[in-house]
């Protein structure tokens, strides 16, 4: 959700900002925008759409003079895609331009103030607010005319400023929204993520909240609001240049669908050490675990369906009931939770505003907030009380999957390490489950092989209107994510339904031709899923089953059939969502769609 870039230092300003743009495309965009400082003005050049109209318009940022710039992709939340709103913004006269990353909540009320003033606004986004009162406060300090407009704002910021009476600096500052500053030689640059910079530099400052870095060709300095210089540690990113590339696939969906085995193996296996599961980040004694009455889970989108599947998964094994809530819901619901509840946010990204707002909500309430992150130092990780980093390495594709899959291997570990706590685990269960553990990335590995099956299954259905999944119990967890993988990416209309709860209602929508995904891996209620098989097929539904290996009795139910390998109950998620995630990926390129890149959606979600 929207992307920021910027560069100070002696080269061409304009192809750096413009490729590193095209390395934060995954964030989700709809238009993208340049501002260099050519020597007599600030230069904007900007268009709706995808990067190649920006490209085509300044020949790969070839024609855009100027050694200081910064750049932006839009994700449109006030004012639709246009050129107009596209970032980044020039203040009235020339003298300032933004770019921004989130949502300036109290734009209405200062948006005023300044047109009793006389300022006219040429977007309608909240963005141009901030640019505007820069100028319209200007008063020969580009530090202090920062530091007084943003104390003005109210909402979340990540912001990208450059002044034409100051122009060898750009400011960046933060709060809400992600900034990174990437550390170079006679050159320094800012970004919203690593891979924007990942080839210039691996040095980078994470700012903080309300953080403010004036940034020169050959200094960074981080100071607060108060003028208070601020130490910041160098964090040198450890990972190479080439997870963030597509290493031979058409997409990155397909490379990180194929990067399952290893996101879960590198998330499972340093915290199994001596045949027991070690989880020495949760900063919690036995005695607290075991004092806690309730869980509650909070998350969103994919990462909310982890959640769905770990409420079962641990009232089954913990005895404890757990809430669920999309986060979104879960601030404003007025929650019953205490020092007795334990809290667990799940999130890729780490940055996801509802999920941080309702992790801060819970904390107030007095609750101990443990974060499944993936991405290191975001901002969930630093406000968590506890963090579990999944270690899926980073996730480019709009549409989740390897970290779905390590977010669901840190519920087990969750499962085995708190059952264990609580007396809830047998010994000869307890080395059941490592043993598990220990074959799950090889299973992942033979359902990946599977996949020229499911490309047909694929291929035979990729022109259905409405597909639904049912499923019961874990299945059912699993099947709001395999629906959610398919709508989102191949756009085909689809539902998830607890199997027994279709005929309620849902029922009416099968007719001739609908297909109907029945997952029935869950063995103790595989029956009762064939019934409702049944039912729509009687009802003319088309029906692909997955199932575990050894039911060949689904040979007589169903021609489309895709059994996985057999595991304990609370590990079959991790096997059968990854034929889900084929037959999206297959449907969608079918379909020709953007598969990266969906419409409409963005990877991390920084707005509420
Ligand atoms: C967006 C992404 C989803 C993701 C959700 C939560 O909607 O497109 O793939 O599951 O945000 O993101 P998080 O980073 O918090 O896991």
């Amino acid at each position: 959700m929207c992307g920021i870039v910027g560069y100070i230092g002696y080269e061409q300003a304009a192809p750096f900002l413009i490729g590193g743009l095209e390395k934060l495309q995954y964030r989700g965009y709809d238009s993208a925008g340049v501002c260099t400082n050519d020597g007599e003005k600030l230069i904007v050049k900007k268009e709706q759409g995808k990067l190649k109209e920006l490209k085509a318009m300044t020949d790969d940022g070839n024609n855009v003079k100027g050694t200081v710039g910064i750049g932006h992709t839009r994700w449109a939340t006030h004012g639709r895609p246009s050129k107009e709103n596209a970032h980044p913004h020039l203040s009235r006269s020339g003298k300032f331009a933004v770019v921004h990353n989130g949502i300036i909540e109290n734009y209405m009320p200062l948006k005023q103030q300044l047109l009793k003033n006389g300022i006219t606004f040429s977007s309608q986004t909240d963005t141009e607010v901030v640019v505007q009162l820069l100028e319209f406060y200007y008063d020969g300090s580009f530090t202090d005319t920062v530091i007084k407009v943003v104390s003005m704002l109210k909402g979340s910021y990540a912001l990208g400023i450059m002044c034409m009476d100051a122009p060898d600096e750009i400011i960046a500052v933060r709060k809400g929204s992600p900034l990174i500053i990437g550390i170079g030689e006679k050159e320094n640059y800012i970004a919203s993520d690593v891979p924007a910079i990942l080839d210039k530099t691996r040095n980078i400052y994470r700012l903080d909240n309300d953080e403010i870095a004036i940034i020169r060709r050959d200094s960074i300095s981080v100071i607060d609001r108060e003028k208070n210089n601020i130490e910041k540690s160098v964090e040198v990113i450890e990972w190479d240049i080439d997870a963030a590339k597509k290493g031979g696939y058409e997409h990155f969906m397909m490379k990180e669908i194929m990067e399952q085995p290893k996101a879960v193996h590198d998330t499972v296996f340093p915290r199994i050490r001596n045949g027991r599961v070690v989880l020495d980040e949760i900063k919690l004694t036995p005695e607290q675990i075991r004092d806690f009455q309730k869980i509650n889970i909070i998350a969103c989108g994919s990462a909310y369906h982890v959640g769905v599947v770990a409420k079962y998964i641990f009232e089954k094994m913990l005895r404890k009931p757990v809430e669920v809530d999309v986060a979104s819901e879960f601030k404003y619901r007025e929650p019953i939770i205490d020092e007795k509840t334990l809290t667990i946010v799940i999130s890729q990204s780490g940055e996801t505003a509802d999920t941080k707002e309702a992790m801060e909500e819970a904390q107030k309430l007095g609750s101990h907030a443990i974060a499944i992150v993936n991405v290191v130092g975001s901002t969930i990780a630093s406000e968590a009380d506890s963090v579990i980093y999944t270690l899926a390495g980073p996730e480019i594709a709009v549409a989740t999957t390897k970290a779905y899959s390590a977010q669901l291997a840190v519920i087990y570990l969750m499962a085995v390490y708190f059952g264990d706590i609580l007396g809830k685990i047998s010994e000869k269960d307890y080395k059941r489950y490592v043993s598990e553990f220990e074959s799950l990335p090889e299973k992942i590995s033979s359902i990946l092989e599977m996949r020229e099956d499911i490309k047909n299954i694929a291929e035979k259905y990729y022109e259905c209107k409405d597909i639904f999944f049912i499923g019961r119990n874990i299945d059912y967890a699993l099947s709001l994510e395999g629906s959610l993988k398919l709508k989102e990416i191949s756009y085909i209309h689809s539902e998830a339904y607890a199997a027994g709860e279709l005929k309620h209602g849902t029922i009416s929508l099968i007719e001739d031709g609908t297909l109907v995904i029945a997952l029935a891996t869950y063995e103790k209620l595989y029956e009762k899923v064939i019934s409702n098989v049944k039912e729509v097929q009687t009802r003319g539904a088309s029906v692909l089953a997955i199932g575990c290996e050894g039911r060949n009795e689904l040979h007589e139910i169903t021609e489309n059939i895709i059994f996985i390998p057999k595991t304990c109950d609370i590990m079959l998620p991790s096997l059968a969502v990854v034929p889900m995630q084929l037959l999206a990926y297959y449907v969608a390129s079918f379909k020709g769609c953007d598969i990266d890149n969906p419409r409409n959606l963005a990877k991390s979600v920084t707005v509420e």
